[in-house]
C-alpha cells in the first residue's frame, strides 16, 4: 500500500513532532549517498490488553547495536525514543502498526568518513498488514534461491541493520519479483543458506527444527529469537546454529520464514519444488499459532511494551 493512500500524519523528528510531509532530508544527507544509517522495523499489536510493542527493548538494543561499527553516536536515549514512540502511536490513534526508527548521518560534507556529520534520528508508524500478500499466511509462498549471495561479515557487519546493506537484499527481491516468485533465498559466500531479503529462515525435519547459525551471514532477528525460545517451550529440539546446504532446502519437510513483517511465513516451495506435500506443515501452524496468540493476547508481559 502507498504511504499516498494511508491516513498517518505525523513522524517524530530529531526530537519533535513534524507533519508528515515535513519531514524532509537535505539532497546532500551522507546516509543518502552511502548508505551510513541504521534502522529498525517493529510491531505494535492490538493486544487484549491494548496496543502493546513487540519486543520493543530487544529492538533498541539492536539498534544501538547497529550503530557501533560506523562509529555512530545516537544523540537520543532509550528512554527518549520510547516515549516518542509511545506518544507518535497515540498521537495517530494507531490500534496496530508497524514502527520504522532510524538513525542516519545527515548534513554537512560529503567525505566517506562521516566525520563531524550530525546524527538525525527519526521515528514514523503506519497501519501494515501481511507482508508477503494476503494468503501467505496459510496457503504459504514460492521462493526461488538467488542468484545474488549474502554478504559476508568479513564484508560489512552482517548483524548490523544498515540502510545501505539493503541493496543486497532490493536485488534479491527485485529478481524474485521478475521472476514471479513471492519472495528470494539468499546462500552466503560459502553457497549455504542463509536468509531471506527480510527474514530468517526456519527448516524442519524428522520433527526437529533448524536454522542457521550467526556465522552463516544472517541477522539475528528477533522474530528468530521468539521462535527458538517459543519452539524450545514446545518441546521441540532446535538447532540454532545450523549449516544449511542448498539442496537440504528441496527434501526438507517443512520450511519457513520469520521476520518483523514477515511474523511466521510458511513456505510452500522452492525453485518451483514442492515442500513436504506443498501446503502449511504441522510444526509451521504450530509455531505460527503459538506466535499469534501470544502477539494477539499480549500475554507474556516481559515482551510488551503498552502504549
Ligand atoms: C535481512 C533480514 N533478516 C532477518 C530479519 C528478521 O529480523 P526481525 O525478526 O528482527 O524482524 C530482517 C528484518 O528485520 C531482515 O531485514
Amino acid at each position: 500500500m502507498s504511504f499516498d493512500d494511508m491516513d498517518v500524519g505525523t513522524i517524530w523528528m530529531d526530537g519533535e513532532f513534524v507533519d508528515w510531509e515535513d519531514a524532509q532530508v537535505h539532497v546532500l544527507t551522507h546516509g543518502l549517498h552511502y548508505g551510513t544509517g541504521v534502522f529498525e522495523g517493529v510491531r505494535c499489536y492490538d493486544t487484549d490488553n491494548g496496543p502493546a510493542i513487540f519486543r520493543w527493548e530487544e529492538h533498541l538494543d539492536r539498534l544501538y547495536q547497529s550503530a557501533k561499527p560506523y562509529g555512530m553516536e545516537i544523540p537520543f536515549d532509550r528512554d527518549e525514543l520510547t516515549e516518542a514512540t509511545i506518544e507518535l502511536i497515540d498521537r495517530e490513534d494507531l490500534p496496530s502498526c508497524y514502527i520504522r526508527p532510524i538513525a542516519f548521518y545527515g548534513y554537512d560534507m560529503l567525505g566517506l568518513d562521516p566525520g563531524d556529520a550530525p546524527v538525525k534520528v527519526s521515528i514514523a508508524a503506519w497501519p501494515w498488514g501481511t507482508y508477503l500478500g494476503e494468503d501467505a499466511l496459510e496457503e504459504g509462498v514460492d521462493v526461488a534461491v538467488s542468484s545474488w549471495r549474502k554478504y559476508a561479515s568479513s564484508q560489512m557487519p552482517t548483524n548490523a541493520k544498515t540502510t545501505g546493506t539493503y541493496v543486497n537484499s532490493v536485488l534479491a527481491s527485485l529478481e524474485a519479483d521478475s521472476n514471479d516468485y513471492t519472495e528470494a533465498i539468499l546462500l552466503n559466500k560459502d553457497g549455504q543458506v542463509a536468509e531471506g531479503p527480510g527474514e530468517n529462515l526456519f527448516l524442519v525435519r524428522d520433527g526437529e527444527i533448524y536454522t542457521p547459525g550467526l556465522a552463516e551471514s544472517n541477522l539475528d532477528g528477533i522474530t528468530r529469537q521468539t521462535v527458538i525460545e517459543l519452539a524450545e517451550e514446545q518441546g521441540y529440539t532446535v538447532h540454532d546454529d545450523a549449516t544449511i546446504s542448498r539442496g537440504e532446502l528441496y527434501t526438507a519437510d517443512e520450511l519457513f520464514f520469520s521476520g518483523t513483517a514477515a511474523e511466521v511465513t510458511p513456505i510452500r516451495s522452492v525453485d518451483d519444488v514442492e515442500v513436504g506435500p506443498g501446503t502449511k506443515g504441522p510444526v509451521t501452524d504450530e509455531m505460527q499459532r503459538t506466535f499469534f496468540d501470544i502477539v494477539e493476547s499480549g500475554e507474556r508481559d516481559e515482551w510488551f511494551t503498552y502504549v
